[in-house]
């Protein structure tokens, strides 16, 4: 029995491609990094691989909104978006270990971060064939001090341009980093990400 729980990106990938995936691998990861999810778990390194800054040899630099693919080319994509936004003081320091991380991974709102989403899920839905899925792992958060649910806003926006939420299933967290501030809390932490199944329904709309 496959349940809505997991303890690590592996698991929770390998069940999604099990349950929900035609051909059981991953087309396409447009923000591959250094591929974590596939590194020790068994599952197959994706057929395409991007990333807006490639760290590692074999991915190829794009945007997650304008991918180099044809309409209706892919079955199953794996998305795992960057999830914070600020401009705060630790964005101002760059050492070079981390430029990359912090360039790429941080918006500078939480609305351009929600458009990022919406304009990711428009081109996917672009390059997917009728009934292909985008596995998207994402997780809510408090920022300036304001609960955003990040996964509500992601499910009625990808059912608004024509995904079904197939399925949803909870990553747990081992441990979170606790900043300072965070102490002073007036929110629970979350010690969970979402996976969420979202599959494309043949709307027959008009790709913008
Ligand atoms: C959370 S990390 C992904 C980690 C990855 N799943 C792994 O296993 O290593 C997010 C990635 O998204 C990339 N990224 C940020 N903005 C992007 C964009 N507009 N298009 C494509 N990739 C982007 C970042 O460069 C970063 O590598």
């Amino acid at each position: 029995m496959i349940k809505s729980i997991f303890n690590s990106d592996g698991e929770a990938i390998k069940a999604a491609l099990d349950i929900h995936s035609t051909k059981g691998f991953v087309d396409v990861d447009p923000t591959y990094s250094i591929g974590n999810f596939y590194r020790k778990t068994g599952i197959e390194e994706p057929k395409l691989k991007f990333d807006i800054a490639p760290q590692v040899e074999g991915v190829i630099q794009s945007d997650a909104r304008n991918l180099p693919l044809d309409n209706e080319c892919v079955d199953t994509i794996v998305f795992d978006p960057p999830f914070l936004a600020t401009m705060g003081k630790s964005l101002q320091k760059d050492d070079a270990s981390n430029i990359i991380a912090k360039r790429f991974s941080v918006f500078p709102n939480e609305q351009e971060l929600h458009q990022f989403y919406i304009d990711s899920l428009k081109e996917f839905y672009r390059i997917l064939r009728n009934k292909g899925i985008v596995i998207f792992k994402c997780q809510d958060k408090v920022s300036s001090g304001k609960q955003y649910l990040s996964h509500v806003f992601i499910i009625n926006e990808a059912e608004r341009l024509g995904f079904y939420t197939k399925d949803i299933g909870i990553l747990l967290a081992k441990s979170r980093i606790m900043a300072q501030w965070q102490k002073n809390q007036k929110h629970f932490r979350k010690f969970h990400s979402y996976y969420l199944i979202l599959q494309k329904q043949n709307k027959n709309i008009k790709y913008v």
